[in-house]
């Protein structure tokens, strides 16, 4: 399943983040690829360790500290480091499936990609879809981001005008299985409505909110 998560930062914080990237130093994408897909990798990517990467990275993760949007869809256990890739005219990359496991370059720990985010940080460009499993291309508007399953084979078509800067990261999360998730994503969506309409101290509100806690410790890991 794929969410859009609107607005993870407000549209024009995320314009001006990716205007200031920008004018960063940026290096060839396949720094970080895996084997298989530096073959279809062409774009650039900031280098982790930069003082642009850095700082792009702290935004951002405080965007998806306080996005319940996200946290209830991906229910993290470990979110990757974000990085940054930028794709002009000519650039692309073709079919390809993120690696399973991924090192931290801060701590050393594994982290299993369970699921894969894309939060677009430009406007200004034609091509460049995020085309998922053979799925619909999909081109967001800055500030909102297109969380889907690591498990899903998917390619970034041409850019033929301007720039598309985005920022990407993985998710370990606290349900392995994905039908599980979606269940539960689906049952806190649910009971967040039922809150509004009955408020929080409804009997059968209560019980729905027991049902979801008592899930995630039953299915977490
Ligand atoms: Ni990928």
């Amino acid at each position: 399943m794929q969410i859009v998560v609107p607005e993870v930062l407000p549209r024009e914080a995320a314009l001006a983040l990716g205007c200031g990237l920008a004018d960063a130093e940026w290096v060839d994408g396949n720094v970080t690829s895996g084997e298989g897909a530096a073959l279809a990798k062409r774009n650039r990517q900031l280098p982790e360790a930069s003082a642009a990467a850095a700082k792009g990275r702290r935004v951002v993760q405080q965007a998806l500290a306080a996005s319940p949007l996200f946290l209830s869809a991906a229910l993290p256990r470990a979110i990757y480091p974000p990085l940054f890739n930028r794709y002009g005219p000519g650039e692309s990359f073709g079919a390809h499936i993120d690696n399973a496991i991924r090192i931290d370059p801060a701590s050393g720990t594994q982290l299993r990609t369970d699921l894969s985010a894309t939060l677009f940080l430009t406007e200004d460009y034609d091509g460049g879809e995020l085309v998922i499993a053979g799925g619909s291309g999909q081109r967001l508007r800055a500030g909102d981001m297109l969380l889907y399953p690591a498990t899903s084979i998917h390619h970034v078509t041409e850019v033929t005008r301007g720039e598309r800067i985005c920022c990407f990261f993985w998710i370990e999360s606290l349900i392995r299985d994905s039908g599980a998730r979606e269940m539960l994503f689906d049952l806190d969506q649910s009971i967040q409505a039922l809150t509004l309409d009955r408020g929080g101290d409804d009997g059968e509100v209560l019980r729905l909110t027991g049902v979801y806690h008592n899930l995630v410790r039953r299915w977490s890991s």
